[in-house]
């Protein structure tokens, strides 16, 4: 446990010294932050309507709560993902960013589980828009994690083959899923390429949604997520308890920091909690 706190405290030190702007398909105008742009900002955008459009989504409970996605009610249960929320919401405001990227050193760390119950929190605040993209094309489990039985296969919207629509479901008003059924022959070529870049892009424009969370495969399986990770602004890397190793831990802090901004290294699994990490657990539940 503590080699994972030093390497934590290793990722705090380096994301104090870099910063990464992200790599579009097309250049932006900056975006200037005056009281003006803050009041224009908080008017009704139109953002609902747009929203509205795409395809209505209304997973079981039983189903997501056996996937141990336990964030879309709050509750005991939310706490540590609503943590992770206000943690993550604060530090992409404080830096105007809005893509984020999940991932771990090795596979069955909690990405996907991760990426869920932060998308749910965060889309328990009714005014946050939230889109959860899945990246992880060579083991996709979202649909399954969420009981989403229709055709949806976001990865062919990335390759231009279909209108991204298609293969995008909204739960509530405010949260959208780009998932798939199907495995991608050739993740990393599809990641780096200029149309997934460009789809991203036009979805963002369109959409506007006020975080993007991409669930992404496991760092040191393959090339998929370091091909894709200079389109973030952000990185979370999780940590399994009992199982990632400093040396891992090390190597992907390194290659996530040389890329983009790494938000820190999450202990997921953690089977032994000091009494001050479990006091919220009976707090104020009605
Ligand atoms: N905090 C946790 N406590 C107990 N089990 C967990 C926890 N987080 C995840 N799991 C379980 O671990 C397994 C792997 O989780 P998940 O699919 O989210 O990992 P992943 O990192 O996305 O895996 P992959 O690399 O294959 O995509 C699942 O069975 C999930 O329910
Ligand atoms: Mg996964």
């Amino acid at each position: 446990m503590e080699r994972i706190q030093s390497a934590i405290e290793k990722a705090r030190k380096s994301r104090a010294a870099n910063s990464h702007p992200r790599v579009t398909s097309k250049a932006e105008p900056a975006q200037v932050d005056t009281p003006m742009s803050r009041a224009a900002a908080r008017q009704p955008d139109g953002r609902k309507d747009i929203w509205k459009d795409v395809t209505l989504f209304e997973p079981r409970e039983t189903v997501l709560r056996s996937h141990r996605i336990l964030a879309f009610e709050p509750g005991p249960d939310a706490v540590p993902y609503d943590m992770i929320r206000t943690k993550l919401l604060h530090q992409m405001r404080a830096n105007k960013w809005s893509r984020v990227a999940i991932t771990s050193p090795t596979s069955g760390s909690g990405k996907t589980m991760t990426c869920a119950n932060v998308a749910f929190s965060i889309a328990r605040q009714t005014d946050m828009f939230v889109m959860l993209v899945e990246l992880d094309m060579r083991r996709p489990a979202l649909a399954k994690a969420l009981g989403l039985k229709d055709d949806c296969q976001f990865s062919r919207a990335l390759l231009g083959e279909d209108e991204p629509e298609k293969h995008l479901r909204r739960y509530g008003s405010n949260l959208i899923f780009a998932a798939n059924q199907n495995a991608e022959r050739h993740p990393a070529e599809l990641l780096q390429g200029v149309t997934a870049a460009e789809v991203l892009d036009e979805l963002e424009k369109k959409y506007r949604p006020d975080i993007m969370i991409f669930d992404t495969a496991p760092l040191l399986a393959n090339d998929d997520t370091i091909a894709f990770i200079d389109q973030v602004d952000c990185a979370l890397l999780i940590a399994e308890a009992e199982r990632s190793t400093i040396h891992e831990l090390d190597k992907c802090e390194q290659d996530l920091s040389a890329r983009t901004n790494v938000l820190g290294v999450m202990l997921n699994k953690c089977r032994y909690l000091s009494s001050h990490e479990d006091y919220g657990r009976d707090y104020g539940y009605l």
